[in-house]
């Protein structure tokens, strides 16, 4: 199959799908590139879907789908630092009520962030946004947490 064709599919087998597109890589760049590829053909109702990166102690934009977004975050701030801070997803069915929430783009209605921890080091998150209030149901936050696990497990150390 060529990579492309994987764009093609079910939400439900996006982890699997990823597992086989990314195969021996194991830069942490290339893997979330393709990941956030996925993500954004694969998920409906998102209007970003990407990735920041920690380098030297804040969040830095890295590869994603969507328009453009702010380069840095510190971890002290938006939806992006409260899932860093605490090594946790932080599920956001309206932003408007999430205090500090970062609004990158107006349109974003909802907002799912996962973290990347790798044998217990924080690498960056992953953040998913929605126009539609309470986007992110269980299935989508399985398939999120199981994106970002194989995206850290497959890095290099
Ligand atoms: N809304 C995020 C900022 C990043 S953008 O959504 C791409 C936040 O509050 O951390």
């Amino acid at each position: 199959m060529a990579h492309a064709d994987l764009a093609t599919g079910t939400a439900g087998d996006l982890p699997s799908d990823l597992r086989v597109l990314i195969g021996e890589e194991r830069d942490l760049i290339a893997n979330c590139a393709n990941a956030a590829a996925l993500l954004w053909h694969r998920v409906p109702g998102l209007n970003w879907a990407g990735f920041y990166l920690l380098r030297d102690g804040e969040l830095v934009l890295g590869p994603f789908q969507g328009k453009p977004a702010c380069s840095r975050i510190a971890l002290s701030r938006g939806v992006c630092g409260a899932a860093a801070s605490t090594c946790s997803t932080v599920n956001v069915p309206d932003v408007s009520q999430f205090p500090g929430h970062i609004a990158c783009d107006a349109a974003s209605r909802s907002e799912l962030v996962v973290p990347l921890v790798r044998d217990g080091t924080l690498l960056g998150v992953l953040d998913l946004d929605s126009p539609n209030l309470a986007r992110f149901d269980s299935e989508t936050i399985r398939i999120a947490e199981a994106v970002a696990a194989l995206v850290a497990s497959r890095c290099q150390p």
